[in-house]
């Protein structure tokens, strides 16, 4: 499978590079990989799928929203919540359909919180949500036996301790990369994979 993955350098997408070596893996990153993007500009998307031609999976590991307490966010955390994780996201898909061979599949990245919301997490929730959204409507119609799912990570065992927070409840990046491969290799559609398994 010749797979792209956006944030290929990141915590979790440096771990997904590493589950996909069998397959022929194309990096892309805001600064760094064999291709660069800006999720938030969708002309930036379109001369990155430019680049690379038509692939058989489309996994993104990326995404920025904001985390804040509701009295304290302004527009353009809002602004970057939408546009950038949802926005970015949707936009990958949207741009992507056009570079996609037939069965190919797209995985987007939410997070726990959409699902389990936690104090200040309003903005963080509400396009984890969104994303989730979009993946279970737009599994109804894509073309040609196209799929889409969503992985919904809890805290990444390696961004705890990167950042100094309770490894409890974290999880491997490489147990979350696998998530991404079932999506990609599998024959779910319109799912979320999250700690508790497929829904
Ligand atoms: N880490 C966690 O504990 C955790 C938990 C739940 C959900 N998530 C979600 O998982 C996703 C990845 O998280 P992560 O911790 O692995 O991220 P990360 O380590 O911060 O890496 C971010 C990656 O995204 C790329 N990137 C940044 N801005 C971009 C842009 N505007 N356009 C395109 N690419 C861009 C970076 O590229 P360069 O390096 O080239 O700049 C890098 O490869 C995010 O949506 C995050 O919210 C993470």
């Amino acid at each position: 499978m010749k797979v792209l993955v956006i944030g290929a350098s990141g915590t979790i997408g440096s771990a997904i590079v590493e589950a996909f070596s069998g397959h022929e893996v194309i990096k892309a990153g805001y600064s760094s990989g064999d291709v660069t993007v800006n999720i938030e500009d969708p002309k930036s998307i379109e001369d990155m799928y430019r680049k690379t031609g038509k692939v058989d999976a489309v996994i993104s590991a990326t995404g920025k929203a904001i985390f804040g307490e509701i009295t304290k966010i302004g527009e353009e955390d809002v602004r970057i919540s939408l546009l950038n994780k949802m926005g970015g996201q949707i936009n990958l898909v949207r741009i992507g359909l056009d570079y996609i061979n037939d069965g190919s599949s797209f995985t987007l990245t939410s997070g726990d919180l959409s699902q389990k919301p936690a104090k200040d997490s309003a903005l963080i929730t509400a396009v984890g949500i969104g994303i989730e959204g979009f993946a279970r409507a737009t599994a109804l119609s894509l073309p040609g036996n196209s799929r889409i799912n969503v992985v919904s990570p809890s805290l990444i065992r390696e961004s705890a301790i990167k950042f100094n927070l309770p490894l409890k409840g974290s999880v491997p990046a490489a147990e979350v990369a696998s998530w991404f491969l079932e999506s990609a290799t599998g024959e779910k559609n319109g799912m979320v994979r999250g700690i508790d398994g497929w829904e």
